[in-house]
């Protein structure tokens, strides 16, 4: 008689044994899966320490810089803050809060206090209205009105209420081209005018910026003398294109 059934072949493994190969399969697995777990998930060693540590410095640094920069920002023109450039990825890449900070427009500037208006004096009205009427009076008439289509307005133009430097200009060296006042286009030419003082400009200038209902700062002779003096060399006129002027 024997032992094993002699109706089948015998198995490879006895029963027992395989279970027990089972278990040690799904040990080794497990283990294997466990480990590659740990190994990609843990903070494996001292240089991942050493990066967070470095990232909380440089998170600190740029936040340091950060409001350094919104205390005492560099500014565009269009009020938002200038960043060097590298300053703006670190300050980007450690603190978003500090970036929508940034992102905010600057406050409007406290109003430089509009300066002073200079009223001038009697005297120098009186001289400005002489030498209005002796040089531009004939063109631009009693009023500053002017003749339209032919002289234009110079009662309350922005040329006139302007820097003064622009109208010191034309008196001294004319002015031609096409140039739009009060809607009328004039393409014509203003001469210059002829046997003006420095003084003569500055009394005639204020004069205008003064009457007509324009209450625009009085004109020095200092202000004339600086722009003969920078225009000393020329002699053609003014072109309104080249001023700017439309
Ligand atoms: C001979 C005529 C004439 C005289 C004199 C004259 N102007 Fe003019 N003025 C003109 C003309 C014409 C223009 C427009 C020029 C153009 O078409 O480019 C003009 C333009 C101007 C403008 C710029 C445009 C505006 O309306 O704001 C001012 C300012 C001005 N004149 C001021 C004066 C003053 C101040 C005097 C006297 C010191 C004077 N002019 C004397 C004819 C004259």
């Amino acid at each position: 008689m024997s032992e094993h059934p002699s109706n089948g072949p015998r198995p490879l493994l006895p029963g027992q044994v395989k279970s027990w190969l089972g278990v040690v399969a799904f040990v080794l697995v497990a283990v294997a899966v466990l480990a590659y777990a740990f190994v990609a998930v843990r903070p494996t060693n001292n240089s991942d320490l050493d990066r967070r540590v470095a990232q909380k410095a440089l998170r600190a640094d740029t936040e340091s810089k950060a409001k350094a920069l919104i205390t005492t920002p560099a500014k565009n023109a269009d009020g938002t803050y200038r960043l060097p450039v590298a300053d703006a990825m670190a300050v980007i890449a450690a603190n978003p809060k500090v970036l929508s900070e940034l992102r905010k427009p600057v406050a409007a500037e406290a109003a430089a206090p509009a300066a002073a208006f200079v009223k001038a004096d009697d005297e120098q009205m009186k001289r400005g209205l002489a030498v209005y009427s002796r040089t531009c009076i004939a063109c631009h008439q009693p009023t500053g009105k002017g003749l339209a289509p032919v002289f234009p307005s110079i009662a309350a133009t922005p040329i006139v209420n302007g820097d003064a430097s622009l109208p010191i200009k034309f008196i001294l060296h004319g002015l031609m081209g096409p140039i739009t006042v009060d809607g009328v286009t004039y393409n014509s030419m203003m001469p210059p005018v002829a046997g003006v003082s420095d003084q003569d400009i500055a009394d005639v200038l204020t004069y205008v910026r003064q009457s007509f209902g324009n209450k625009s700062n009085a004109v020095t002779a200092d202000q004339v003398k600086a722009v003969r003096a920078a225009n000393a060399a020329r002699t053609a006129p003014w072109n309104t294109a080249e001023l700017g002027l439309k």
